[in-house]
């Protein structure tokens, strides 16, 4: 008789993404993102960034691996909820299924982690852009009696308003505050010649080629909106 095993390839990263996978928005390549986490905060102490939290599946899973490694690194999020303007297709701005229950459910869960594993955490309830503009600048971390204004960051993690407007200036703003050994990961994006363009920013740095970067989003942006759009229509042929 001939038994078929199927044998499913577990590591704590995997483990990790099935644990939180409930809150999150999609699990593919999750525990890839986590692994490189855990490689900069071995290194790095300087704050984690999430622009886009939902949920709170990948935010719990960050920390996870700031508990795994015992670190006292401090974690950001950015979400405005409140069903705010999102682009569903080029030009047409709707508003977002991200509602405040959502809030409400992601900061339950991350407090009370937060609070049980005594991990340094920080929510901030606007879009990225005021984070940029107004609370970037004066961003101090109190620590242990000392006062420490934030300048870099070991690892940024963007997956908020996914339009490449927006996009572009988070890229630009954080791209020259990811410390040395950190990263800078954008969601949701998976195109052959954005990966080619990282050995070259390995090579010549990023400030170097952050335009072609810029342009790469851009299409990206533009291809997945077309997809996105012809989509629509099929559907709506569909239902008539
Ligand atoms: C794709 S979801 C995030 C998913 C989450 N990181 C995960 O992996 O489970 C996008 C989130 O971005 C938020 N968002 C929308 N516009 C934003 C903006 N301008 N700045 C920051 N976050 C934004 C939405 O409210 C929503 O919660």
């Amino acid at each position: 008789m001939v038994y078929k095993h199927t044998i499913k390839k577990t590591d704590f990263f995997t483990e990790i993404v099935e644990k939180h996978g409930y809150l999150m928005d999609h699990q593919e390549c999750f525990d890839g993102i986590i692994r490189r986490l855990d490689e900069s905060v071995q290194k790095l102490d300087s704050p984690i960034i999430e622009i886009g939290s939902n949920r709170g599946g990948s935010a719990l899973s960050f920390m996870e691996i700031i508990k795994k490694n015992k670190k006292s690194n401090w974690l950001f999020c950015i979400d405005p909820y409140g069903n705010s303007e999102y682009n569903l297709e080029e030009k047409v701005i709707s508003r977002s299924e991200y509602g405040n229950d959502r809030y409400r459910l992601a900061t339950k869960h991350l407090f009370e982690f937060a609070y049980e594993e005594k991990i340094n955490f920080s929510f901030f309830k606007m879009i990225s852009e005021d984070f940029m503009n107004f609370v970037y600048p004066n961003l101090k971390i109190y620590d242990d009696g000392k006062v420490c204004k934030v300048e870099k960051f070991s690892f940024v993690f963007l997956d908020g308003r996914h339009d490449s407007s927006v996009l572009d200036k988070e890229i630009s703003f954080f791209l020259n505050k990811i410390e040395i050994g950190g990263y800078l990961i954008i969601d949701d994006v998976n195109e052959p010649k954005l990966r080619r363009l990282e050995s070259k920013f390995l090579a010549e740095g990023f400030e170097k080629n952050k335009d072609e970067l810029l342009q790469r989003v851009r299409d990206i942006d533009e291809k997945t909106m077309k997809k996105e759009r012809e989509y629509a229509k099929s559907a709506n042929h569909a239902a008539c």
